[in-house]
């Protein structure tokens, strides 16, 4: 577990970094070590374990929208609603970085803590600079379908040794080793199994992200001309993990909507996932926050299909895809009229 934690911490850059059980026991705890006196600012579009961990820390979710091209928390959303909040936490969604800059100047400016569900962006650069040293800390898992993979763990990284004690005093029961524990803490232990998987997972991460990157760069091009079909769009000079290729459909342009190309493509063997629909504050378990507005949320979650992507997968499976997604978009009525 050291090994790995020290390894990470040179990989991207920062001075601690605590391994934990899982992310969302990584985010509980950087939650709990903050203790916001407020709510904290978040996604909706992003994976439920988000929204989870602020409710585990005893915290309300105050959730943000997100940006229509590039499905990541909009600043200026954020911006109106950080009165009364007590902290910022924001998604690199699908491996791409989120505007990290904006958010710092306005977390920054309202003395926030600001924190990074990293859950998908271990080997993701902004600006040259790696994910996992901005904000005040960033999570990262390594559960299946991660760029790293430990069975199931989460990394928490950052230059703050206050926050790193306090997570590695939290994974274990709040117990500094004299069993007169601190604060409530929990069992958030990454096991030595785990820990050497990770560390076998993390020498292939330089020849994992060049794969993913090739096969997304396969789907960019194949389905660039194809009209009410977008791509999750990258800023400029980042690099993503790719940890899901995801577009979202235009029914109007495309011809055939989100779900019915999801069921043509499983026709066809193609196995998609509607990542991140429901958002989650249109989940059941956040019913209470259902009536906030989030227009751009509610219009990407609608629409978002993640298609296939994985190492194993070749080339010629990249074209088959693009194939029956522009044979879906070509003969749309005929779709439509068959899954109905
Ligand atoms: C954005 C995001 N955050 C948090 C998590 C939870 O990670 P873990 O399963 O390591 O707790 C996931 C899992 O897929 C995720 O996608």
């Amino acid at each position: 577990v050291r090994e790995l934690e020290e390894r990470v911490a040179e990989r991207v850059g920062v001075r601690h970094v605590a391994a934990v059980s899982s992310c969302t026991t990584g985010l509980m705890l950087v939650l709990r070590a903050f203790a916001p006196a407020g709510p904290v600012v978040l996604p909706s579009f992003t994976f439920s374990a988000s929204g989870h961990a602020v409710v585990w820390a005893g915290l309300r979710p105050a959730f943000a929208d997100c940006s229509l091209s590039t499905f990541q928390l909009d600043p200026a959303d954020v911006a109106g609603r950080l009165g009364g909040a007590g902290a910022v936490m924001a998604t690199h969604v699908f491996g791409a970085p989120c505007p990290v800059e904006e958010l710092e100047r306005l977390a920054r400016r309202s003395g926030l803590p600001l924190f990074f569900d990293a859950a998908h962006a271990l080997g993701a650069t902004r600006g040259g600079r790696p994910i996992g040293g901005f904000g005040d800390a960033e999570v990262f898992s390594l559960s299946p379908t991660k760029s790293v993979v430990a069975g199931e763990g989460g990394l928490v990284a950052t230059n703050r040794a206050d926050i790193a004690e306090a997570v590695w005093l939290g994974r274990d029961y709040g117990n500094p080793g004299d069993y007169d524990s601190r604060f409530a803490g929990l069992n958030g232990r990454m096991s030595e199994m785990n820990a050497a998987l990770a560390l076998e997972s993390l020498a292939l991460l330089p020849e994992h992200l060049e794969r993913r990157t090739e096969l997304a760069e396969r789907y960019r091009k194949g389905l660039a001309e194809l009209s009410g079909l977008q791509v999750q769009a990258v800023d400029v000079g980042d690099e993503s993990t790719w940890k899901d290729f995801t577009v979202a459909v235009d029914e109007t342009r495309f011809g055939v909507s989100r779900d019915v190309l999801a069921a043509a493509l499983h026709a066809d063997g193609i196995d998609t996932r509607r990542y991140f629909w429901p958002p989650v504050h249109r989940q059941g378990a956040y019913e209470n926050e259902t009536r906030v507005n989030l227009p751009v949320t509610d219009a990407v979650a609608s629409r978002v299909l993640s298609l296939p992507l994985f190492g194993g997968l070749s080339g010629d499976d990249v074209d088959q895809v693009v194939e029956v997604v522009l044979g879906v978009h070509e003969h749309a009525e005929e779709v439509a009229r068959a899954v109905a």
